[in-house]
C-alpha cells in the first residue's frame, strides 16, 4: 500500500513565487508537491525571478512557466483569468511583504496580482521577510485584510534570516508546507470520509501456462478515476487487473489477474460507498485450464471450452452491502443509448458511462467519448460529454459523484 497522504493526488496547485531569498526552496517545493500527485503550475513574479529562474521552475513543475501579464503568447495559450481559475488552490510562497500588501489593495499590475484578484479559488500564502518587515503594522494590517477575505496563512518561522538578524519571517521548512497544503485538502475533500472501490484494466483467463484469453485494455482510465476520486478526500482501493499503468499515489492498490480474483477482491473491499468498475473483464475463461502448453496437433483446428466469468459489476449492484452509488462501463462498438439504458438496469447500478470502443477509439488512447447515463426507467438521463483526457472524464465524473453525495 501506497503510504503518500493521498489528498494531493491529482490536485493543481498554481504555486506563485515571489521575490525574496526563500525563493530557492520553492524549488524543493515543487518536487514535494509533485511527489504526493498535485499538478504543479507556477507563476515566477519579476521579484522572484530575481533568486530562481524560470528554466529551472519549469523543469521541476513540467509545466510552462508565467511571468507575464501581457504576453500574447501566453494568453493564446491561457489567459489569465483562466490561469486563476484553473486550479484547486493558489499557493503564494515565499509571499512577499510587497505581494501581501499589493493582494490587499487589489492592485493587479502585474500576472501574479491579477491572478490573485480574478480567482475564485481558495488562496493560500507563506510570508517571509525580514522580521522587521513582518512585525511592521502595515503588513500585519495586510495581512489581517486577507484573513477576513478568507485567505489562508502560514505563519512564517523564527530563527536566522538570511541578511543576518533573527527573528520571525523564515519561510517554514519544505515538509511543514506540504503537510499544510494537505491539511487543507484534508478538510476541503468533498469525498472525505468515504469509501471508493475501483476496477480497473482487463483480466487474463488462462488457456495454459503461457497464454491467455485477454483484451487490450490499458486501465488507464480507472487508474485516472481511482486517482480523482483519492483527490476528492475518498479512501480509494484499486483492483486493477494486468496493466503497466502506474499505481496512483494514495490508493491502495490490490493486483490480480483473473476475473474471479477480481471478484473476490472487490467483494473482500466492502462495504464502500461508492463502486466504480471501470475495468474490462473477460466475459469467459477456459473451463480448465491446461497444466503444461498445448502441442499442436497436426492440421486439426483447437476448441476450446469456454465457460462464463462472475459478473462483477451485477454481483456489487445486487449484492447485500451495494455501495449507495455504483457506477458501471460500457464499451461498446455499435450500441447506442437504448441499448446501454438496458445494460444498466441489467446490471442494477445506478450511473453507466458508455464509450465508443469502434475503430481502436478509447482502449489504449489518452482521450475518450463519454455519454453518462443516469437512472433507470422515468428519470433517466443520458449526457454527451465532449471529447476530452481520460483525466479530465476522471475528474468531472469524480465532481458528479461529489455533488450525489452533498
Ligand atoms: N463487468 C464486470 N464483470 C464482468 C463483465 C463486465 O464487472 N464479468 C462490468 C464492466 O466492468 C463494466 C460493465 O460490466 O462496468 C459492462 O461491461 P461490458 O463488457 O460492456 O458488459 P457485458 O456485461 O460484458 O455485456 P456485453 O459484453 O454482452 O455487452
Amino acid at each position: 500500500m501506497n503510504t503518500l497522504p493521498q489528498n494531493l493526488v491529482h490536485r493543481r496547485i498554481l504555486l506563485i513565487i515571489s521575490g525574496g531569498i526563500s525563493a530557492y526552496k520553492s524549488l524543493d517545493l515543487i518536487r514535494r508537491l509533485r511527489e504526493r500527485g498535485a499538478e504543479v503550475r507556477c507563476i515566477l513574479t519579476s521579484g522572484g525571478a530575481q533568486f530562481i529562474t524560470p528554466l529551472s521552475v519549469g523543469a521541476l513543475s513540467e509545466n510552462k512557466v508565467y511571468t507575464d501579464l501581457f504576453s500574447l503568447t501566453d494568453e493564446q495559450e491561457m489567459g489569465h483569468i483562466r490561469l486563476a481559475r484553473d486550479c484547486d488552490l493558489i499557493l503564494v510562497a515565499p509571499a512577499s511583504a510587497n505581494i501581501m500588501a499589493r493582494a490587499a489593495q487589489g492592485l493587479a499590475d502585474d500576472l501574479a496580482s491579477t491572478v490573485l484578484l480574478a480567482t475564485d479559488k481558495p488562496v493560500m500564502m507563506c510570508p517571509a521577510m525580514n522580521p522587521a518587515m513582518w512585525a511592521h503594522v502595515a503588513t500585519q494590517e495586510n495581512i489581517a485584510t486577507l484573513k477576513r477575505r478568507g485567505v489562508h496563512f502560514i505563519d512564517p518561522a523564527v530563527g536566522d534570516m538570511a541578511c543576518g538578524e533573527h527573528g520571525t519571517g523564515r519561510l517554514p521548512d519544505v515538509p511543514e508546507i506540504v503537510t499544510a497544503v494537505a491539511q487543507f485538502f484534508e478538510v476541503s475533500g468533498p469525498l472525505r470520509g468515504r469509501r471508493a472501490i475501483v476496477t480497473s484494466g482487463p483480466t487474463h483467463e488462462s488457456i495454459d501456462p503461457v497464454r491467455f484469453i485477454g483484451n487490450i485494455s490499458s486501465g488507464r482510465q480507472g487508474h485516472a478515476i481511482a486517482a480523482a476520486l483519492a483527490g476528492a478526500g475518498a479512501e480509494v482501493t484499486l483492483i486493477s487487473g494486468p496493466v503497466s499503468e502506474a499505481p496512483p499515489a494514495g490508493v491502495q492498490v490490490v493486483r490480480v489477474t483473473t476475473a474471479q480474483q477480481m471478484l473476490e477482491a472487490a467483494l473482500k473491499a466492502l462495504p464502500a460507498d461508492i463502486a466504480v468498475c471501470a475495468a474490462a473483464v473477460a466475459d469467459y475463461r477456459p473451463a480448465e485450464a491446461a497444466t503444461s502448453k498445448l502441442k499442436k496437433s497436426g492440421d486439426l483446428g483447437l476448441s476450446l471450452t469456454l465457460v462464463q466469468n462472475p459478473d462483477i459489476l451485477r454481483t456489487i449492484a445486487q449484492g447485500n452491502h451495494r455501495p449507495a452509488l455504483v457506477v458501471g462501463f460500457a464499451a461498446e462498438t455499435e450500441a447506442g443509448i437504448e441499448d446501454a439504458k438496458q445494460k444498466l438496469a441489467r446490471k442494477g447500478c445506478d450511473w453507466l458511462v458508455l464509450n465508443d470502443v469502434s475503430g481502436g477509439k478509447v482502449f489504449g488512447q489518452e482521450d475518450n467519448t463519454v455519454t453518462v447515463l443516469k437512472n433507470a426507467g422515468k428519470d433517466a438521463t443520458a449526457d454527451v460529454w465532449p471529447c476530452m483526457s481520460k483525466t479530465d472524464v476522471a475528474r468531472r465524473l469524480t465532481a458528479e459523484i461529489a455533488a450525489a453525495f452533498e
